[in-house]
Parts: C-alpha cells; sequence; structure tokens
C-alpha cells in the first residue's frame, strides 16, 4: 500500500519519527526526514541512503511557517507530490505552573502545536490532490490534563482539537485525518526534556514505569494510517483511559488526584 508514497515525517532523525520513516521506506514509500539539526539530518540521509531507500533530507523548524512551505517546496521539487504527512516533532517538558518560566510554555505551544499546524497548511494543497493524509501525533497525555505536565498535556490535547475540526472540513476532499496516542514508548538515548527554568536536559532511562517496545508503538501508527482510522492507541492503557475520561470526567480526575504524587515524581 505504501510503495511509492511520498511520506513526510516532522521530528524524523530518533526515536518514533525515525523509525516511523524508516519502517514506511522498507515499504518502498520516499521518505522526508526532518529536524532542526543538520548532522542529525545529514546522518539519517546518509544511513537510509545506504540500505537504498529513497530519501529526502531537510533541516528546519517546522513552528517556522515559511519554513513550512520550503519543505513542501522541496518535496515536491524531489518527488512530485505528497501523499501523508506526519505531524511527529514535539517537545517534553515537566514542572509545576507554579515553577515553570512563562518561555517554556511558548517554546511548547510553538513546537508541539504550531508546529503541528504550519505543516499541515502547508502541505494541504498538495495533499488533496492525492487523496492523501494527514496523522497528528499526540499522547495518553493529551487525553487528560496530568499534573507536572501541564504544558505537554495542554498542547497534546490541543491537537486533538485541531485534527477533530480538519477531519470533518475534509470530508469532501476525501483527505484522510488522524490522530494517535502512543503510551510511554522506549526512548532514544538523546531524547530531551524541558525543565522549569528551561533548560533542555537528556531525558534518563524510565524505569518507573512501563514502557512500550519502540516497534509496537510504530507498527500501531503504520497500520492506523493503513485503515484510515481516526484514533489509534499504543497501548490498552490508552483506549481505556480515553473511554473512562469520556464516560466519567469527574471519576477519572478524581483517581488523578489519588495518583498525583506517583505522576509527578515520575522521571
Ligand atoms: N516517547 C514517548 O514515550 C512518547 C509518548 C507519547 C507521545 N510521544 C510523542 O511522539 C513524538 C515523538 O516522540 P519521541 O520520543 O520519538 O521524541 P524525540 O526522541 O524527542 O524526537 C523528537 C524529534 O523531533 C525533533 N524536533 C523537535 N522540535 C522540532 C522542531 N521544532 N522542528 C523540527 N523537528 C523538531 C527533534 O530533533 P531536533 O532537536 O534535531 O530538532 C527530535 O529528533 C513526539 O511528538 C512525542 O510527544 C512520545
Amino acid at each position: 500500500m505504501f510503495k511509492d508514497k511520498v511520506i513526510i515525517i516532522t521530528g524524523s532523525v530518533q526515536g518514533i519519527g525515525k523509525r516511523t520513516a524508516e519502517l514506511f521506506a522498507e515499504r518502498g514509500a520516499k521518505v522526508v526526514i526532518n529536524s532542526r539539526t543538520a548532522a542529525k539530518v545529514e546522518a539519517t540521509v546518509a544511513e537510509f541512503t545506504a540500505k537504498g531507500h529513497d530519501v529526502l533530507g531537510v533541516t528546519g523548524d517546522v513552528s517556522d511557517f515559511e519554513f513550512c512551505l520550503e519543505l513542501k517546496n522541496q518535496t515536491v521539487a524531489k518527488f512530485g507530490k505528497v501523499d501523508y504527512l506526519i505531524n511527529n516533532a514535539g517537545l517534553a517538558a515537566k514542572g509545576k505552573i507554579t515553577d515553570t518560566q512563562a518561555n517554556v510554555y511558548e517554546k511548547m505551544y510553538a513546537v508541539n502545536v504550531l508546529g503541528s499546524l504550519f505543516p499541515t497548511m502547508a502541505f494541504l494543497p498538495e495533499i488533496k490532490k492525492t487523496k492523501g493524509g494527514v496523522l497528528f501525533i499526540s499522547s495518553m497525555a493529551g487525553i487528560i490534563g496530568l499534573p507536572s505536565y501541564s504544558a505537554y498535556s495542554g498542547t497534546k490535547r490541543s491537537i486533538v482539537s485541531l485534527a477533530e475540526s480538519l477531519k470533518n472540513e475534509l470530508v469532501d476532499d476525501e483527505v484522510y485525518i488522524g490522530v494517535n496516542y502512543p503510551g510511554f514508548t522506549e526512548n532514544d538515548a538523546k531524547k530531551e526534556i524541558l525543565s522549569p527554568s528551561g533548560e533542555s536536559k537528556v531525558m534518563i532511562k524510565r524505569d518507573d514505569v512501563k514502557v512500550e517496545p519502540l516497534d509496537k508503538t510504530v507498527n500501531k501508527i503504520i497500520r492506523q494510517i493503513e485503515k484510515r482510522k481516526f484514533r489509534s492507541y499504543s497501548s490498552y492503557k490508552g483506549r481505556a483511559l480515553q473511554t473512562m475520561y469520556r464516560l466519567f470526567p469527574t471519576l477519572s480526575l478524581a483517581v488523578l488526584k489519588k495518583n498525583r504524587r506517583k505522576i509527578m515524581d515520575m522521571q
């Protein structure tokens, strides 16, 4: 199904984004690799090219609309069309609202919200031509606001609303829109997280929560696009949380209240 499809995955030099790009490329897709760091984009392109994949690397920040237009132009110049956009680039942050600097929120909303909206705006005219689609990578934290994760939860939930609006706006264009909710997934060793003061630190390996294997999360993403499903969860926990929150929002918040210390103390 993905042979010769042109797929852009933002933030695809490590972690979920890179592995998604790799599995699509193994299925014959032409993939576009992106991140803000030229050296990482170049290294990923070299790695993919050595494996015989058809790949384009474009370095830049997806929270900059002008860059998103450039990303679209370079994609169309090289591959002639666009089938799917996966809005994967995202930042993590942790800290209580009272301890967090305002610029952490600015960064988080810029990258996690505008960094999903702007590529979508830039690529939609091309995606309409192919009747392809756009997938937004949210999180279980986008289902309910977690204590100490207000910036992350707020931004990840915001893109769900964006996807819901788009889904119905684009019905007549037959463009697919989806939201994927990964659970805790094994991290790339280089994954970073913003502290309340705005410092970016390498995230320590999580041993206080059960993490999903990377390929499980990524295979869910690929299967979701294949089936053009609106929502998909990497684990049953995500689906259970969504169902519980929809049916019993007050009870869900009460359960979170009971577990707040555990959540706030997570690494
Ligand atoms: N891992 C998990 O447990 C988990 C769980 C739920 C949801 N998610 C979501 O899944 C997505 C991928 O997560 P991950 O753990 O694989 O993340 P990751 O290891 O931190 O990788 C994210 C990538 O995005 C790039 N990036 C960040 N800001 C960017 C920007 N403004 N423009 C372009 N690229 C940018 C980063 O590269 P540069 O720094 O070079 O730009 C980095 O390579 C994220 O949206 C995350 O919120 C992850």
